[in-house]
């Protein structure tokens, strides 16, 4: 509550006029006709009927706090980004969701879940909207709609539908690394303070000296990994279907603030032509043992925002917020995904989403843009155009030689990424189950799988997601059929 509002001894309207009364109509007589000229009330009722936004198309259970990103490792080596640079400290927010779940929906449903930070940086806002999972399910920005239609209802009956998911996963190869990852124990977390955030693609980073790399980042929990299983996030999605909102909320009102420690992956950039996964595909990782990870700061949420639809529901992350030092890569979901968030959040909150408080920048703002629903900031520009001769802001030119980018050229093409060495869709998951998962961590992978299989999957999708396990590795493929076939 601000200071305003505690001094204010009475209720007024929208306007700051005093009201007569906030429990009764204004009549004629006790039984007589409500009058239009009751403009509290009729205020009153226009609000509410106007008090929601769309929820955001994926992702729209969610919850989020503020806290502070701390560097702890010299990386100046590898970027000039201000945020990044030894002994910095910037302020932040972070919204974790579930993906295909709207508004209401549990948040222990097995799903990917959104790691958006935010950071308020002297140059500006950097987001880094990842999630949960270093990987994910496909590799072009054209699929993306595809693969979301087939994670949420069915257009008929209204009801998520487990053959429509396997029907689009098998169909697309690719996805194996990412369901892999996303039937086994990580799939459903038991917090979000429990869980690891990675940038999953590969991002570009530039040092001072203008020297490229790229760079995947990996958010590790400092609370431990640690997860649900089906059945107990069953019986939670029933009694507690707001647990993981609760328990972030809940740990930082007690004082219990989380933090994860980011580290980065840094690959030079002349490795990328050869290596032999192509590194901008991003249904692969870089596997550890070829580049390890490098720390480079922490994070502390500990601040609850004072107002969940203001900060939380308002907030619109942006994977295009890349500040100096910091630029994109290849991969064309990242490319496509530079233009759908700031396209979307004009549709869902309005052209002047940046000036809500979790969007507007802590850095000085000299934009050309102006006017447009609810814009309350006026254009700090003298003249409303560029270049004007009263003193409004000029770019810096000299940014112009630093742009993160590469050198491309050729026809223009619809195609796939050019194979690398050992890039296939199956082999990732495999290692995944056979050296990652432990025994009985890959009977909980089997069961998960089996679980999803028989509810409501039909042939030949089912036929085909057992080959497709076969593909990942020959004995879960062969114990998941074996299971779902009854035998
Ligand atoms: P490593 O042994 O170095 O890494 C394996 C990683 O797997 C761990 O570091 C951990 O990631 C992650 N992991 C552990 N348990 C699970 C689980 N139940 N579900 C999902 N991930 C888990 O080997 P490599 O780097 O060579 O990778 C081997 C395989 O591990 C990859 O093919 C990929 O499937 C998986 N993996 C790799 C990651 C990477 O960036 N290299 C990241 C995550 C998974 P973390 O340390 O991030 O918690
Ligand atoms: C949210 C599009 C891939 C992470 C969203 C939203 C859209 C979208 C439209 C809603 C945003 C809002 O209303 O605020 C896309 C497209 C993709 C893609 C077109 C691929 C081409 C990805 C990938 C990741 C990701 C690969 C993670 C690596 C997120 C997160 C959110 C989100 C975390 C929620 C942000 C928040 O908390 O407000 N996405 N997405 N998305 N997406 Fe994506």
């Amino acid at each position: 509550m601000s200071d305003s509002a505690q001094n204010t001894p009475y209720t007024t309207n929208n306007v700051g006029i005093p009201v007569e009364s906030d429990e009764h109509s204004l009549t004629i007589g006790d039984t007589g006709p409500i009058l239009l000229q009751d403009h509290y009330l009729i205020e009153k009722m226009a609000q509410f009927n106007r008090e929601r936004v769309p929820e955001r198309v994926v992702h729209a259970k969610g919850g989020g706090a503020y806290g502070t990103f701390e560097v702890t490792n010299d990386v100046s080596q590898f970027t000039k980004a201000d945020l990044f640079q030894p002994g910095r400290r910037t302020e932040m927010l972070a919204r974790f969701s579930t993906v295909a779940g709207e508004q209401g929906s549990p948040d222990t449903w097995r799903d990917p879940r959104g790691f958006a930070l935010k950071f308020y940086t002297a140059h500006g806002n950097y987001d880094l909207v990842g999630n949960n999972t270093p990987v994910f399910f496909v590799r072009d920005p054209q699929k993306f709609q595809d693969f979301i239609r087939s994670q949420k209802r069915h257009p008929r009956t209204g009801l998520r539908n487990n053959d429509m998911q396997w029907d689009f996963w098998t169909l697309s190869p690719e996805s194996a690394h990412m369901v892999t990852w996303l039937m086994g124990d990580r799939g459903i977390p038991k917090t979000w303070r429990h869980m690891n955030g990675y940038s999953s693609h590969t991002f570009m980073w530039v040092n001072g000296g203008g020297e490229k790399f790229w760079i995947k980042y990996h958010i590790k929990t400092d609370q431990g990994i640690d997860f649900l299983t089906q059945a107990e996030a069953d019986e939670l999605a029933g009694s507690d279907a707001d647990k993981h909102r609760r328990d972030l909320y809940e740990a930082i009102e007690g004082g219990d603030a989380p933090s994860w420690t980011m580290y980065v992956q840094v690959m030079p950039f002349g490795d990328a032509a050869d290596y032999r996964f192509n590194p901008f595909d991003l249904t692969k990782v870089w596997p550890h043992g070829d580049y390890p990870l490098i720390e480079v700061g922490r994070m502390t949420l500990d601040r609850n925002p004072e107002d969940f639809f203001v900060h939380i529901e308002q907030a619109a992350f942006e994977p295009s917020n890349l500040v100096p030092g910091i630029g994109p890569s290849p991969d064309k979901m990242l490319l496509g995904r530079l233009f759908s968030y700031p396209d979307t959040h004009r549709y869902r909150i309005g052209p002047n989403y940046a000036q809500l408080p979790p969007n507007r920048p802590h850095s000085a703002v000299n934009s050309y843009a102006k006017d447009g629903a609810m814009r309350y900031e006026p254009a700090n520009t003298a003249r409303p155009y560029a270049p004007n001769s009263y003193g409004g802001p000029a770019a810096d030119t000299a940014r112009f030689g630093e742009i993160a980018g590469w050198a491309a050229s050729g026809e223009m093409v619809r195609e796939a990424y050019r194979l690398h060495r050992e890039d296939d869709d199956w082999g990732q998951a495999g290692t995944m189950v056979r050296k990652v998962l432990d025994d009985a961590a890959r009977e909980r992978l089997v069961s998960n799988v089996v679980g999803h299989l028989k509810a409501g999957v039909s042939r030949p999708v089912l036929d085909r997601a057992f080959q497709y396990w076969r593909n990942i590795d020959k004995n879960v493929g062969d114990a998941i059929a074996t299971r779902v076939n009854g035998a």
